[in-house]
């Protein structure tokens, strides 16, 4: 396998290949991910609840993605590495997102990075696109609105405004759109009107690509149930089943035992 480049993300939804990618926020997992041949990871913002059991993603920083970004990086070999701007770090002008975004391309060796908002970022995706910083969009839900909208926004709905949004990103120079909980038929539309690849999360089968987030898809997280979530796993279970097994062991001197003795 040729390691994914950005040319190649976009040229797979011209030959009509899949994309797939799924979340990653340290180097074991980078690793056994990549290993398994997904086309991309990415380092999301999700980090604020799935690895800092926050409510939200607002309060994760550029440093802490930063840090998440390079063990990722340093364990991927083929899978496009891209990393989720936090809150705040882009949204005050598109001089502070190339800043922001130019540390993490510096600092993690990933190769591009994401930000929510489509024609509301337009002027930063393209002055990210002009300094050279590969930029995806996520349209839809975007958890970083949440106190602005609430949880679920009417804009996820609105067909005309996610067609705006998704339209204005790729004119802007955005290499990949992610469209997070919006109608399937709203979605297989805004597939089918820009030339860059679209990359869903709850929105349907239409999308050039697909996306989860790793613990969801693994059956690690618990009080997380959306409909569009499937799980491919229930390690939690196995995980901690494996750790009673071991706890009794212990407590009972099965183990350690000879075999597993140095003599
Ligand atoms: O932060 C994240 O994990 C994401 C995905 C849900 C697309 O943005
Ligand atoms: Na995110």
């Amino acid at each position: 396998r040729r390691p994914m480049t950005v040319p190649r993300f976009v040229r797979a939804k011209a030959d009509g290949r899949k994309l797939t990618m799924l979340t990653a926020y340290d180097y074991l997992w980078a690793q056994m991910l990549d290993e398994a041949g997904v086309d991309s990871l990415l380092v999301g913002d999700t980090l604020g609840m799935v690895v800092q059991g926050r409510d939200t993603t607002l309060p994760v920083t550029l440093d802490q993605i930063i840090y998440h970004g390079e063990m990722v990086a340093r364990a991927v070999r083929h899978a496009l590495v891209i990393v989720d701007l936090p809150f705040l770090t882009y949204q005050v002008s598109p001089q502070q997102a190339i800043e922001s975004a130019g540390r993490i391309l510096k600092e993690t060796g990933a190769t591009a990075v994401k930000l929510e908002g489509g024609v509301q970022q337009a002027k930063t995706i393209e002055a990210l696109t002009n300094a050279d910083i590969p930029v995806m969009a996520h349209v839809g839900l975007r958890p970083q609105a949440v106190r602005m909208l609430g949880r679920m926004s009417a804009i996820q709905r609105e067909s005309d405004r996610l067609l705006a949004d998704a339209k204005s990103a790729a004119d802007a120079g955005a290499f990949g759109i992610v469209l997070e909980l919006i109608p399937g038929d709203i979605a297989t539309a805004i597939t089918e009107a820009v030339a860059v690849p679209t990359i869903g999360i709850g929105a349907g089968p239409g999308c050039d690509g697909q996306v989860l987030v790793t613990p969801d898809m693994f059956g690690m997280t618990t009080g997380f149930e959306p409909k569009f979530l499937k799980r491919y796993a229930d390690l939690r279970s196995t995980i901690q089943q494996a750790t009673r097994e071991y706890v009794s062991e212990v407590r009972e001197g099965q183990f350690p035992d000879a075999a597993h003795t140095h003599q």
